[in-house]
Formats: structure tokens, C-alpha cells, sequence
């Protein structure tokens, strides 16, 4: 088996957008794309499986997309439903584990009760932490936090205000479609995630377009704050 050298993030968050514009560029209605997507989303979580990321957090319904056409909100459920239904087995033999943050109670309950028992199915899966986050605002995120005080207990530098809907802290935010923005996601956790962002649709990320962020990734100098790993050997050898 090849092995695969390149550091990757261990927690990837992606923004998965540009689903309305595949299918438009194409003369097709837009819940085709968001069908494709679905199956990108199957092809990107085994990949970064493969390739030994530890957590990935995916953006599929943020809070204000209740303002889109409530049909093509009612397919986005039902999308998430079925797959969530014919990807459990798969999830479960590759020991991923998978939760879904966001608002719930505003969810349909089909949906609610599918994500309740795969989160119990696959509680304790390991390689992987798979989260898909539906109905999700991290303004509401944080504010949640902060008013339960569960923030002022969380390590700055570490993020993880686990339980109040505060996530272990992001490595890298990828965001495909083209756009260059963060768009309410993940603000607190991506204090130092590096950022990339794709120019391709999210229907057409491959698994070398991962490759190439995972590679991008490894070539960044993540300082924190402090200094680059040369200046302090140099500094400390002076
Ligand atoms: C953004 O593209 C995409 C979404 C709001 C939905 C994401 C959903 C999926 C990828 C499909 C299913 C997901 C799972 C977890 C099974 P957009 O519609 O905003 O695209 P546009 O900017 O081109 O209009």
C-alpha cells in the first residue's frame, strides 16, 4: 500500500458551497446539484479518512438558509435523511463517528430521530469524528457558550468548550465554490485554522483537489502567535 507522507489537518472544516451553481451551470435545477453534492460528501469523508484526519466538520444548513424556497429546504432534509440512512453501515464499518451540532428542535422529526440513532450507533467509532453541522449559527453558538459560562471555563488557547456547542479548535476551513468568506462558521474554533478556498463547486471536489489542500496545508508555518521554529533554534544557538 502507498503511504502518504504530507501532514493533514486534524480537525478540516469545509464549507461545502457551490452546489446551486453546478447544477445552473449545467441548465439543470438546483436540488441536482445538492444531489451531487451528497455524493461528494460520501467520496470526501472516506478520503479524509484515508488519509488520517481526526475530525471533519461540514457545513450542509446554516441557520440562514431557512430563507431559502422551502422546497428546496424540505429536499436539503430528505437528502440528509436518505444518505444518513444508506451511509450508517458504511460510517459504522470504518469506525467513523459521526454527530450532527446545530439547532434540532426546528428540524423535522424524521430527521431528528434518524440523526438521534446514528449518533448512537456510531458513538463509539474512533478513526474519525465525522460532524455535520444542520441548522448551525456559531454567533448562536458562542452566545449559548457565553451565557452558560461554559466559555469562561474554556482554555483560550484550546477552544473546547465541549457541551455548549463549541468545538474542538479547527486546523484548516476549506471552503469550495470561490467565495472568500467564513459565513458564520466555526468563528471561535478557527481562531488560527489556517484558511483555503477552492474555486471548484463542491460536486466537483476530488479527492486530489483534497490532496492538494492537504499539501497546501503541510507547507504553512503555524506560529500561534510565537515564532517560526528556525528563528528560535538560531536565537537559542546564538
Ligand atoms: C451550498 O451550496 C450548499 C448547501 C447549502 C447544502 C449542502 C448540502 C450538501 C452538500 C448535500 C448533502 C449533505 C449531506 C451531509 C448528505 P449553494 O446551494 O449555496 O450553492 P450556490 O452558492 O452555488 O447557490
Amino acid at each position: 500500500m502507498k503511504r502518504h507522507l504530507t501532514a493533514v489537518p486534524d480537525h478540516l472544516a469545509i464549507i461545502m458551497d457551490g452546489n446551486g451553481r453546478w447544477a445552473t451551470q449545467r441548465g439543470r435545477p438546483r436540488w441536482m446539484g445538492h444531489v451531487r453534492g451528497a455524493q461528494t460528501v460520501r467520496k470526501v469523508v472516506t478520503h479524509c479518512a484515508r488519509r488520517g484526519v481526526g475530525q471533519l466538520t461540514l457545513y450542509a444548513f446554516s441557520s440562514d438558509n431557512w430563507k431559502r424556497p422551502q422546497e428546496e429546504v424540505k429536499l436539503l432534509f430528505e437528502l440528509f435523511a436518505t444518505h444518513l440512512d444508506r451511509q450508517l453501515p458504511e460510517l459504522i464499518s470504518n469506525d467513523i463517528r459521526l454527530t450532527v451540532i446545530g439547532r434540532r428542535d426546528r428540524l423535522p422529526s424524521a430527521l431528528a430521530e434518524r440523526i438521534n440513532a446514528a449518533e448512537a450507533r456510531t458513538h463509539s467509532c474512533r478513526r474519525m469524528h465525522l460532524r455535520v453541522a444542520i441548522d448551525y449559527s456559531s454567533r448562536t453558538a458562542i452566545q449559548t457558550a457565553a451565557t452558560s459560562g461554559a466559555l469562561e471555563r474554556a482554555m483560550p488557547d484550546r477552544s473546547d468548550a465541549t457541551g455548549a456547542g463549541i468545538l474542538p479548535s479547527v486546523d484548516m476551513v476549506l471552503r469550495t465554490g470561490g467565495e472568500r468568506r467564513l459565513s458564520d462558521f466555526l468563528l471561535w474554533e478557527s481562531a488560527y485554522a489556517e484558511l483555503a478556498f477552492l474555486d471548484v463547486n463542491f460536486p466537483d471536489l476530488t479527492a486530489a483537489d483534497l490532496d492538494t489542500v492537504f499539501a497546501d496545508y503541510a507547507a504553512r508555518d503555524r506560529r500561534f502567535g510565537g515564532v517560526q521554529v528556525v528563528d528560535q533554534l538560531i536565537k537559542e544557538s546564538a
